[in-house]
């Protein structure tokens, strides 16, 4: 019984880490190869229950795009997301981020951090008159003005403005992934995606470590609850096979073995027969019916007696009788050996 309740605390131990109410611990968007789970949180009618942390809410459109709002600087799509390095992979559903990244402002309240904020000059120039190798923003150029961001600031008082007919039009600090020696003089990589990083909370590393030790537990407890179980029910079905119709109203009964051992054909042998004669008489108290099939003794019969207490029966009665069970029938006094001849 105690195993039992192991059993079932373990149980429910177990079901309340890894059930909590029916929100899904791992969601997919669309076709997206990436998995959303803790921190993260997939929000949809159905489980609109469903608490999340923070900010760590997303969405899935109708296109099966996941959206991540992000406070201060709106709605981006997800690229992906890595759990390992805490980082997230955002692009703009318009195709031109670094127009938005002029624009970003992320809210101090957003749990998500840019790896590197890095200052940049934006130019503007004559499409005309521009070094069709440089790398301008394609999505801010069109066939008259062409867009340029570098983040070599000394830039502004340079000549080669002048020489390509450019102009600074503004300048900003942007969220960046990639350091300095990644870039080129006028950098393309504000065409990618923007990638964020989010904190360790203390709550993913309490939770990983509960999640740790409950799991160390918990899987031990079951399995030696359930090999305890299996155990003592494997020791309880030897004892019954060992002792059958022991239990009788649920009271233990101490086994008579006399009930159980017949006697062997030599012993019962050995017991007088006596055929009886036209008086019918026999040894013993009788009354002159045989007890065991409760009929008349006839002249001719022949009837054995058991020797100690001197009952009769019919000899193929009490023979019977005696081979199952190797006590009298009367009085159930155990025939003692005393009485056998061995010579
Ligand atoms: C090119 O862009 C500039 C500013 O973004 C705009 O003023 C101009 O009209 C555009 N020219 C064409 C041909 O679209």
């Amino acid at each position: 019984m105690d195993n039992l309740l192991v059993l079932f605390v373990s149980f429910l131990l177990f079901s309340s880490i890894y059930a909590k109410n029916d929100c899904p611990e791992v969601s997919i968007c669309g076709d997206n190869p990436f998995q959303i789970r803790f921190p993260f949180g997939l929000e949809s009618p159905q489980n609109q229950h469903c608490t999340y942390n923070p900010g760590f809410n997303l969405k899935c459109n109708n296109q099966g795009k996941a959206i991540l709002n992000l406070p201060g600087a709106g709605y981006f799509h997800v690229r992906d997301i890595n759990y390992l390095t805490q980082r997230i992979q955002l692009y703009d559903p318009y195709n031109c981020l670094p127009e938005r990244l002029t624009k970003f402002e992320l809210h101090s309240s957003s749990v998500f951090k840019p790896v590197y904020y890095r200052d940049y000059i934006f130019l503007t120039c004559s499409t005309d008159t521009l070094n069709p190798y440089l790398n301008v923003i394609g999505c801010m150029s069109n066939s008259t003005i062409s867009t340029l961001a570098t983040s070599y600031l000394g830039i502004a008082s340079s000549t080669i403005l002048s020489s390509y007919n450019c102009k600074v039009t503004s300048t900003a600090s942007l969220p960046v992934s990639w350091t300095r020696n990644e870039e080129g003089a006028f950098s393309s990589r504000l065409n990618n995606d923007l990638v964020l990083t989010w904190p360790e909370t203390d709550s993913s590393k309490a939770k990983k470590i509960f999640r740790l030790v409950a799991l160390s537990l918990v899987i031990p407890a079951l399995m030696c609850s359930l090999v305890l179980t299996c155990y003592i029910c494997y020791k309880q079905s030897q004892e019954a096979a060992a002792l059958p119709n022991t239990s009788v109203g649920g009271a233990a009964v101490v086994p008579r073995p006399e009930m159980i051992i017949g006697l062997d054909d030599s012993m019962i042998e050995s017991y007088a027969k006596v055929v009886l004669g036209e008086s019918r008489r026999i040894p013993g108290p009788n009354h002159g019916i045989c007890p065991i099939c409760l009929a008349e003794y006839h002249p001719k019969e022949t009837v054995r007696c058991i020797p100690d207490c001197e009952h009769c029966f019919h000899a193929e009665c009490i023979d019977e009788w005696l081979k199952i069970k190797g006590t009298c029938p009367v009085c159930r006094s155990n025939p003692s050996p005393i009485h056998l001849n061995f010579s």
